[in-house]
């Protein structure tokens, strides 16, 4: 090849990797940064259709899904789709041994037959304001963070005076590139919200913990709710009287599926990434967090994978808590593979080199990174047991975090006597009836007593209560924390909901007393004393340090790296990515293509298994390859597809949107090798994985018989439509 062929050849691959998929962007900005480079790679609608307040757009069908996850309309009856495993714990609910949805799959023949959820909501974003210099208004580069942060709060009090909203409407202001920009969301909040259908989890959550996180994937992940408004459209608390929502916009599905290279496009509520992260940060996920993390949940999850195996009601009891907890303990070993396999650290050590470089000799910034780096130093015994605590007290054993409730009810009697007492009681009493609905005692005995022995272990003696170590317990320096843990359940009144609701129901001094008088409230009690004091406090002093060096980083690297195009950290606010349906290389000599097929559920279906049973129907309609008009042009049936779309946890349910602006997708995962895209985007082997909108179709109507749902959204054929005009 010619040299000067080659440069050129060299520039297009360094343009596309630099830029294909990265980036989460704030839907009104689009227009300003992204729409030529949207445009050029397939995108056939323009800025004003995805994002615009003054007519309906395609943000009026993304919907905010109990602020977790994202859902999108699908019809004009407020028909809504989301992850099977964003609905799991309505599912769930609905769920006994007798009429178990998780595992037959339900779907409601009519708008009667349509489940509420208490508690549940779909938010909608209205419009969004840039607020920057308002709520900037008066902070000097010199004021330390405590300053600065209560300046900010009050411009923030003041800014969301200025709002005029109806009552069902709330003004939600968010710090973007680390405080540096700030934007206002007026979002209007929908309550009733029911289920209409679910698959079986062989379908929903096939493949389960095995799969989870992994290309080649073969997951049905999707199910379907419904927003009901009041007969005027606007919220309305559940009432049977309120009818199916009106929206303003809602997805088309297509089809015509994808072939590589197609243009797509994910837009959703992106929870958090830290794209700007020095070098010493990225070192301390790798090194201290995430293997302490990894090893508190590989240790939990065991404990309840061996009770979930003896026992059906214990399985449908803990699946909730289970696929959570497993959940990010595998992402976090993804994460720590793909940081390691990238060489992350090498390469924003480089970042860092060039950075440093290209300051003025009399640049304020010239210490930040050493600053930033010593800073992660002193921070990092406090971060680990922040991290040991909150997995440990907070996340993993259940009664500890029971008592945190129990401890709220304490502190209003204590502040505010009886009335205080009272006016908190219900969501007590709430919070206590779901608390012991997931509940069994012996496996959280059980998990207490591995967990503590790991805390007092792993942990710097500074970080033990004296009241948790074995010299002031009269133990062995080795012994087992079994009989301590053991007397500990046994001498606790609330391990049962009866028992509980026995003290609950008590006049409130009486119940104060008891409650106060419990040891294990006193263990956890003092616990949380000690961590606040010796743990959170001083891990929090520096935090705050910590957060306003960054902030000052996330800045300078936006001044000295002019060329570059900056996106914003995610922050569950709206956001689109954009990218390519694209395969891609997880190692040497490996490579994935970017579309399952129905014949790979049947390559991994193995009978009777945990993650991998089938039910007889699908067999059968694989047998008789009966797949509508929902297979593609080689007469198979797809399942998953990956592509370059920058996502991340909350990007659940986000829909999968074409050159047109149609369905052809519905976002669920990451592909493992990829997930550290949180913190090192790496264009090579990032993927987002989709359920194909066919198969979505296919289980719908085929598979459940349920081909009314499917007849109420609006099926399209862009791609036929495009050829038949020629
Ligand atoms: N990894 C996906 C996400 O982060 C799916 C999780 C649900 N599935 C599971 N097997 N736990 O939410
Ligand atoms: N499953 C994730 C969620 O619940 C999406 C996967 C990811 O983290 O990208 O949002």
């Amino acid at each position: 090849m010619p040299r000067f062929l080659s440069i050129v050849f060299i520039f297009i691959i360094a343009y596309n990797t630099a830029f294909a998929g990265e980036g989460m962007w704030l839907p009104q900005l689009l227009k300003l940064l992204n729409e030529k480079e949207m445009k050029s790679m397939g995108m056939k609608i323009s800025a004003d259709d995805i994002y615009n307040v003054n007519k309906g757009s395609l943000k009026d069908a993304i919907v905010h899904f109990g602020g977790f996850c994202t859902s999108e309309l699908i019809s004009s009856n407020g028909l809504l789709l989301t992850n099977h495993h964003c609905g799991y714990g309505q599912i769930q609910s609905h769920s006994t041994v007798e009429n178990n949805l998780i595992k037959n799959g339900f779907w409601a023949k009519t708008h009667q037959d349509e489940l509420p959820n208490a508690g549940l909501t779909a938010t909608f974003i209205d419009y969004i304001d840039d607020v920057t210099s308002k709520a900037l208004l008066g902070v000097t580069p010199t004021l330390t963070a405590a300053e600065r942060q209560s300046i900010i709060d009050k411009n923030l009090t003041a800014i969301r005076e200025t709002y005029k909203l109806e009552s069902y409407q709330n003004v939600m202001i968010r710090p973007f590139f680390d405080g540096n920009q700030y934007f206002a969301f007026v979002t209007t909040v929908y309550k009733d919200v029911r289920l209409v259908g679910a698959p079986p989890e062989s379908i929903g959550k096939y493949g389960s913990d095995t799969d989870n996180w992994v290309w080649p994937r073969h997951t049905g992940d999707f199910a379907l709710f419904r927003i009901y408004a009041g007969k005027d459209n606007k919220p309305a608390e559940y009432s049977k009287d309120n009818v199916p929502f009106k929206p303003k916009h809602f997805l088309p599905v297509s089809m015509d599926g994808v072939s590589e290279g197609d243009f797509t496009m994910v837009f959703g509520f992106p929870g958090g990434t830290n794209q700007y992260l020095p070098a010493s940060a990225v070192t301390q996920v790798l090194e201290t967090l995430n293997p302490a993390k990894i090893s508190i949940r590989e240790t939990s999850l065991g404990i309840m994978d061996k009770y979930m195996r003896q026992d059906e009601a214990t399985k449908i009891k803990y699946a909730a808590k289970y696929a959570t907890i497993a959940n990010y303990w595998k992402k976090w070993i993804g994460e720590s593979m793909g940081l390691q396999q990238t060489n992350a650290v090498d390469k924003k050590l480089k970042y860092e080199a060039d950075f440093q470089k290209r300051l003025a000799p009399d640049s304020p910034y010239k210490n930040l990174l050493s600053d930033l780096g010593k800073l992660y130093k002193d921070i990092d015994p406090y971060a680990l047991a922040n991290d040991y605590y909150s997995e440990i007290v907070l996340r993993n054993v259940d009664i500890t975090s029971y008592m945190g409730v129990l401890r709220r009810l304490v502190n209003a009697y204590e502040k505010n006597g009886e009335k205080g007492y009272n006016d908190m009681l219900q969501r007590v009493k709430d919070n206590t009836a779901g608390f012991y609905k997931d509940f069994d005692s012996q496996i959280d005995q059980e998990k207490m007593t591995v967990l503590l022995t790991m805390y007092v272990e792993k942990l710097d003696k500074k970080f033990v209560p004296d009241f948790l170590q074995r010299e002031n317990l009269g133990m062995n320096t080795a012994e087992s924390y079994d009989q301590m843990v053991k007397d500990q359940f046994q001498l606790c009144s609330f391990t049962s909901e009866k028992e509980a609701l026995a003290i609950l129901n008590l006049s409130p001094d009486k119940a104060v007393s008891a409650i106060k008088s419990d040891p294990m409230y006193a263990l956890a009690a003092g616990w949380a004393d000690f961590y606040s004091k010796e743990i959170s406090t001083p891990y929090n002093n520096i935090k705050r340090e910590l957060d306003l060096k960054l902030a000052l980083y996330t800045k300078a690297q936006m001044e000295v790296f002019k060329e570059k195009r900056f996106y914003p950290d995610a922050n569950s606010t709206m956001r689109v990515t954009y990218g390519k349906v694209n395969g891609y290389q997880p190692k040497d000599a490996v490579t994935y293509n970017p579309v399952t097929y129905l014949d790979g559920v049947i390559e991994k279906y193995i009978p009777e298994d945990y993650e991998f049973d089938l039910q007889p129907r699908m067999l059968e309609l694989y047998k008789a390859k009966d797949y509508g008009p929902y297979a593609d042009k080689t007469g198979k049936l797809p399942v998953c597809f990956i592509g370059s779309n920058h996502t991340t946890g909350g990007n659940s349910g986000s829909p999968a949107i074409d050159a047109h602006g149609n369905l052809i997708g519905l976002n669920f995962d990451r592909v493992w090798e990829g997930t550290m895209s949180d913190i090192n985007y790496d264009a090579n082997i990032c993927r987002n994985i989709m359920v194909d909108a066919r198969y979505i179709l296919w289980v719908i109507d085929k598979y459940a018989g349920a081909g009314h749902l499917v007849k109420e959204m609006k099926l399209v054929n862009p791609k036929k439509v495009k050829k038949s005009k020629k």
